[in-house]
């Protein structure tokens, strides 16, 4: 029997979701995006969970420096949600008015954040028009704790 497609996507997109700034480095260049399909995998190790678009440029860079940094973003940081998501200029244009630091690892860490962390993929599942990738957390820098966004309050939708 052929799948009920709005069923499907209603379900789907009630799994909530956080808004996060994913932020890859190859060496010299840096870039970053929104990413909500993001989750924690595992208390010891530390592991988390992110999909990302197969199509996307931070895809191919994730996949050959095996690192990404995850950024929170505060409740009130929706614009800047906006900016790492639509298209640039040039790769890495989206930090123009968004200050990072590099973390440990080299990975931009927003200034302007309730926090980051750093990751070293540890697996990957590739499949379908977003690959799944299983990273460990190396390291954490919160810069201010607050109430964190979340994809609900944004009114978008990414998902079904
Ligand atoms: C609300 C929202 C959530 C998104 N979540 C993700 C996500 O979890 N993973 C992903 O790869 N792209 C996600 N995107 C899309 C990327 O932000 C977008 O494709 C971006 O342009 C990719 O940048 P890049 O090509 O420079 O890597 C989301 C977009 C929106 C609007």
């Amino acid at each position: 029997m052929a799948m009920d497609l709005e069923a499907k996507k209603v379900l789907l997109r009630k799994i909530p979701h956080g808004l996060f700034i994913c932020g890859v480095r190859e060496d010299d260049e840096v870039n970053g995006f929104t990413a909500s399909w993001v989750t924690q995998g595992s208390f010891e190790p530390p592991l988390v969970v992110i999909a990302v678009r197969a199509e996307g440029s931070s895809h191919g860079i994730i996949q050959r420096t095996k690192r990404f940094s995850l950024n929170v973003l505060r409740f009130d940081q929706k614009d800047l949600a906006a900016v790492f998501f639509k298209p640039q200029k040039a790769l890495g244009g989206r930090f123009e008015n968004a200050p990072f630091v590099n973390g440990e690892l080299g990975l931009p860490l927003l200034e302007d954040a309730i926090g980051g962390v750093e990751c070293e993929v540890i697996g990957e599942v590739i499949h379908g028009d977003h690959s799944i990738f299983v990273a460990e957390v190396k390291s954490a820098l919160l810069n201010s704790d607050a109430e964190a966004l979340n994809l609900s309050s944004t009114g978008w939708s990414y998902g079904g």
